[in-house]
C-alpha cells in the first residue's frame, strides 16, 4: 500500500461518523452558517459559485485571503482535514478565454492544454484547487445553451479536448500550487436532453451511449482527471445521481476510476423531485450507494446518511470508501502539505501580458470564416468602413457564459482595437444604433456588422426554441444589405445559430463565438489581414431550427438523400444538410488534396493512410486536415462517416506536404447489439478531408 492510503487509513481509524460525512458535504460560502461548521469538520469542500456570469449576484469574486480564514478555521477541527475549495473555472479566471466551443473550433488540443494552465495558475492564486470542468457532453442540439461549454458533437474531437483541458489543469503533479483538480461533467448524457431543454430527460440506446457519449469521460479518466460530476438529468429512466451501474461498474469497475465522483448542485435531493426516492434520507441513500461520494450543496448527506446507517440503508464501509476517495484527491492535489495560499501571488499571477497575449492567440485560433466572396477578406482598398450592430460597444458580451472572475473593464474594446490595427489612412465610423448606421452606410465603402447573441442567451438554462439570431438583428442586416455596400458579417454566438438568410445577405461572414477578452483584437487582426482565420466547425451548423438534433455522424436510413426524388428522408420546406458541415472553415488562401495513399488494402491491425496537401494560394495558411471512415456493412447501421483523426498544418505559398495517419484497428470497433465492443471483417471507406462532406475517398478491407 502506497504511502497515500497508508495516511488515509491512518485518518479512517480516528474519524469519527460525523467527520466522515463532513467530508462527504459540500456547502456553497454564501450559505456557511458560520466558521463553527468548518471548526467541527462538517465540511469537506466548499463550493464559491453561484451564478454563472460576472458580476451575477452575491460578492463574486474569491479570494487568498477569504479562502485563508475558511482554511484556517478547517484546520482548527480535530483532525485538521484541509478544504478544497471548488469554482467553475470553465474557459479562464481573470483571463476570459474563448469559450470551450469555440476552443473546439481550433482542433488544436495544444491550444485548449494552455489555456487551462494559465486558467489553473490564475484561480489557484485566489485559493480555488478545484474546477468544475471540462464539460464533456456531446451536443447535437443547438438548441441547448450548454452547447456553449462543451466541445461540440463528435466523440473524436471531444475526447482529444478531453485530455488535453485535464493535462491543463492537472499537469504532471496535481500537487503543485498553482495547479487544480479538473472535473469531467456531466457525467453522462446529459446534453440529449429532449428538445435541448437543459434539465430534461434522455433516452439513449447503449451502443450510442458507449460509441457517443461515453468516449469523452473515459479519455478523462485515461488522462487522469481528479473528479467527476454526475448529471441533473435522468438519462433512460435512471437519474444521473442515483445510476449505479455508470457510477460505479463502468466508471470504477471497467476503466479504473479511483478519484471522487461530486454530485451537481442540489441533484442528490433533487432524486425526491425525480420520483425515485420518497424523501432526501431515501435520495441521499440512493446516490451514496450509486457512487456518488461528495453532495453538492443539497445537504441530503449531512442531514441523512447517519439515520441512514442505523436504519441499515447503507452501511459503514460504504461511507468509508466514499471518504477514501475524497481524501485521496486531497492528498494528490497536496492540501495537507499546502493549505493556504500566498496573496502575493494574485498580483503576479492573474492577467499577466502572456496570458492577455495567449487569450488573442486562442481567439485567432477559433473564429471561423464561413463565406469571402471574391475575397472580400481581408480588407484592403477601402477607404471608409463602417462597423455597426449591437456588438459595437460590447465589452463583457464577449465573454460568453461562466465568467465570474471575468470584469468588463479588462477587455479590449472593439472600437480601440479596430483603429489600433487599421491602416493608415482608412476612416473607421462606429455606429451602434441603427439609424444611425444605415444614415452612414450610404457614405460607407464597404460595411461590418456584428450581430449575435448576449452571453445570457447561452449556457446554463439558456435554451432557446428559435436558432434564428434574436429578434431585429436580421431586420438590421436585411436593411443594410439592401445599400448595396459590401457587408462582412461577424456573429458572436454560444452556439450555431441558424444564419441562413444572413449569409445570403452578406458578401463574407465570420464566426466569432464568444471570444473572450482579447477577442476584439483578434478579430481585428483578422478582418484587415494581420493574422488569418484557421477555425472549423466543431458542430454542423443549422439551416433552420427544425433540424434539430443535426449531426454529421447519423446513420445512413434505408432511404438516404441521394437524389430529390420522393419518399427520402427529407424535409418539404428546407435542405437536409446543414448551411455549414461539421470541419469546415475558409482562410485566405487555398489547399488542394491529392495522391491519397493507403499503405495496404487491407488492414492488419494499422494501417497508414495519407494524402498531399498544397497551399495554392499567395499567402501561408493553416489547414485542418481530417481523417474520416465508414463501416460499410456491420451487425448494427453505422455512421455515415466518423472523425477518426485530425491535424492541423501551417504551410508556406505552393508548400506541398504529406499528412500521415495511423489508423488502429480498435479506430473501427464498436459496441454491438449484445453488449460487445469489437470490429467486424469487411469492406471500409477512408476520407482524407478538409470537411465531413468532401474529401479524397478510399477503401480497404479489414
Ligand atoms: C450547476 C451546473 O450544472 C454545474 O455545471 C456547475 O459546475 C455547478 N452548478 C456549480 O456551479
Amino acid at each position: 500500500m502506497n504511502h497515500i492510503e497508508d495516511r488515509i487509513n491512518h485518518l479512517l481509524g480516528q474519524m469519527t461518523l460525523e467527520e466522515k460525512i463532513g467530508q462527504l458535504n459540500q456547502p456553497m460560502i454564501h450559505g456557511l452558517p458560520g466558521l463553527d461548521l468548518l471548526r467541527q469538520g462538517q465540511a469537506g469542500s466548499i463550493i464559491n459559485a453561484f451564478g454563472a456570469l460576472s458580476g451575477q449576484g452575491f460578492d463574486h469574486l474569491s479570494s487568498a485571503e477569504q479562502c485563508n480564514a475558511l482554511q484556517r478555521a478547517a484546520l482548527e477541527s480535530r483532525l485538521g482535514i484541509p478544504l478544497l475549495f471548488g469554482r467553475d473555472i470553465i474557459h479562464g479566471q481573470r483571463t476570459v478565454f474563448p469559450i470551450p466551443l469555440a476552443q473546439a473550433a481550433s482542433f488544436n488540443p495544444a491550444l485548449v492544454e494552455t489555456i487551462n494552465r494559465i486558467a489553473a495558475r490564475e484561480a489557484s492564486a485566489v485559493g480555488i484547487r478545484w474546477t468544475f470542468a471540462p464539460m464533456l457532453d456531446i451536443a447535437r442540439d443547438a438548441r441547448w445553451g450548454r452547447i456553449a461549454e462543451g466541445y461540440g458533437e463528435d466523440p473524436y474531437l471531444v475526447s482529444r479536448m478531453a485530455e488535453a483541458a485535464v493535462r491543463g489543469f492537472q499537469g504532471d503533479d496535481v500537487s503543485q500550487p498553482d495547479r487544480l483538480v479538473a472535473c469531467a461533467k456531466h457525467y453522462v448524457g446529459y446534453g440529449a436532453a429532449e428538445g435541448g431543454r437543459d434539465y430534461e430527460q434522455a433516452e439513449i440506446s447503449e451502443p450510442t451511449l458507449r460509441d457517443v457519449y461515453l468516449p469523452p469521460f473515459r479519455a478523462a479518466v485515461a488522462a487522469g482527471v481528479g473528479t467527476v460530476m454526475s448529471a441533473f438529468l435522468d438519462l433512460n429512466g435512471v437519474p444521473a445521481t442515483a445510476n449505479r451501474r455508470l457510477l460505479t461498474d463502468v466508471l470504477r469497475g471497467e476503466w479504473g476510476f479511483d478519484g471522487f465522483v461530486v454530485s451537481d448542485w442540489e441533484s442528490v435531493g433533487e432524486l425526491v423531485q425525480h420520483g425515485v426516492a420518497e424523501d432526501r434520507a431515501h435520495a441521499a441513500a440512493l446516490a451514496l450507494r450509486a457512487g456518488v461520494d461528495m453532495d453538492m450543496v443539497s445537504g441530503a448527506y449531512q442531514e441523512t446518511l447517519a439515520g441512514n446507517l442505523h436504519r441499515g440503508l447503507i452501511s459503514r464501509a460504504e461511507i468509508d470508501e466514499a471518504v477514501r476517495r475524497i481524501l485521496r484527491i486531497k492528498f494528490r492535489a497536496g492540501i495537507f502539505e499546502r493549505p493556504f495560499t500566498d496573496p502575493e501571488r494574485a498580483s503576479r499571477d492573474i492577467l499577466t501580458h502572456d496570458a492577455r497575449a495567449f487569450a488573442r492567440q486562442a481567439a485567432r485560433e477559433t473564429m471561423v470564416l464561413l463565406k469571402n466572396e471574391h475575397h472580400l477578406l481581408p480588407l484592403r482598398d477601402f477607404r471608409r468602413i463602417l462597423i455597426a450592430g449591437p456588438f459595437v460597444h460590447a465589452t463583457a458580451e464577449l465573454f460568453g457564459t461562466w465568467t465570474m472572475d471575468g470584469r468588463a473593464e479588462d477587455v479590449t474594446p472593439l472600437d480601440r482595437a479596430f483603429q489600433d490595427v487599421a491602416p493608415s489612412g482608412v476612416e473607421l465610423w462606429f455606429a451602434a444604433a441603427p439609424d444611425l448606421a444605415l444614415a452612414r452606410a450610404h457614405y460607407a465603402d464597404a460595411i461590418v456588422l456584428l450581430v449575435g447573441e448576449h452571453p445570457a442567451r447561452s449556457g446554463e438554462n439558456a435554451n432557446v426554441s428559435d436558432l434564428g439570431l434574436p429578434p431585429g438583428q436580421l431586420e438590421w442586416i436585411t436593411a443594410m444589405a439592401a445599400i448595396g455596400k459590401p457587408v462582412v458579417l461577424v456573429v458572436f454566438a454560444g452556439r450555431p445559430l441558424a444564419i441562413t438568410r444572413a449569409v445570403a445577405q452578406a458578401q463574407a461572414v465570420i464566426y466569432a463565438w464568444h471570444p473572450g477578452i482579447e477577442g476584439a483584437a483578434a478579430l481585428a487582426e483578422i478582418l484587415f489581414g494581420l493574422a488569418a482565420p484557421s477555425g472549423r466547425l466543431p458542430v454542423s451548423m443549422p439551416r433552420a431550427t427544425g433540424q434539430a438534433p443535426l449531426y454529421y455522424n447519423r446513420k445512413p436510413s434505408g432511404r438516404p438523400l441521394i437524389d430529390d426524388g420522393p419518399f427520402r428522408t427529407r424535409y418539404v420546406d428546407t435542405l437536409t444538410a446543414p448551411l455549414f458541415p461539421f470541419g469546415y472553415g475558409l482562410t485566405y488562401t487555398r489547399f488542394t488534396y491529392s495522391d491519397l495513399r493507403l499503405s495496404s488494402s487491407r488492414m492488419r491491425g494499422a494501417l497508414e493512410v495519407s494524402a498531399l496537401i498544397t497551399n495554392v494560394g499567395e499567402q501561408a495558411g493553416t489547414e485542418v486536415v481530417q481523417l474520416y471512415v465508414r463501416d460499410l456493412v456491420g451487425s448494427l447501421t453505422r455512421p455515415v462517416r466518423e472523425l477518426k483523426g485530425f491535424q492541423r498544418i501551417t504551410l508556406q505559398p505552393g508548400e506541398a506536404r504529406r499528412v500521415m495517419f495511423t489508423l488502429r484497428e480498435e479506430d473501427l470497433a464498436f459496441t454491438r447489439a449484445d453488449g460487445s465492443w469489437g470490429t467486424e471483417p469487411g469492406r471500409f471507406k477512408v476520407w482524407i478531408a478538409p470537411h465531413c462532406e468532401a474529401g479524397l475517398e478510399g477503401e480497404f478491407e479489414l
